[in-house]
């Protein structure tokens, strides 16, 4: 299963549409612009202050699965609110599950994500993916 976060830019969503798997999307109450400086501003601030988000998907269950992706942008150098607060609110779920991977996708700098992470999880395997070289 592939579980992803993508704001108005797209980016992650294009790179989720060439995967394989059952694809489920986090969709968050709080709104996130399709400009980027508008974001920078208020998402910036909230990731760094790690502020939890509100979600309006269908709950996913996440028993007995023995292999998920989650995947999302980095927001001033942590994973996005909503990948920030589905693992906090799912850790003991994600804790159980076998194959974990999680990816962030970024312009270039991924900064503190993965302490934010291993905060919380303990075994998955972790990458980036840069849009730029
Ligand atoms: C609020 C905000 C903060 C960001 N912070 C970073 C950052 O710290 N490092 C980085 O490389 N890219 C950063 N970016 C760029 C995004 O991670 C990148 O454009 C990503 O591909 C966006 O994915 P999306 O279009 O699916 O939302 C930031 C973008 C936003 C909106």
């Amino acid at each position: 299963m592939i579980i992803y976060y993508s704001s108005p830019s797209n980016h992650v969503r294009n790179i989720v549409k060439d995967m394989d798997g059952e694809k489920r999307e986090l969709l968050i109450k709080e709104k996130v612009s399709k400009y980027f400086f508008i974001n920078a501003l208020k998402w910036g601030k909230a990731s760094k202050q790690e502020k939890e988000v509100t979600f309006i998907n269908d709950e996913i269950d996440l028993k007995n699965l023995k292999e998920l992706t989650i995947i999302g942008p980095v927001w001033a150098g942590k994973p996005c609110n909503p990948i920030q607060t589905f693992i906090k609110q799912n850790k003991d779920e994600l804790n159980k599950i076998k194959d974990l991977k999680i990816i962030l996708n970024c312009e270039g700098a991924d900064g503190k994500s993965n302490d934010f992470i291993s905060q919380y999880l303990v075994n998955y395997k972790y990458s980036v993916i840069t849009n730029k070289k």
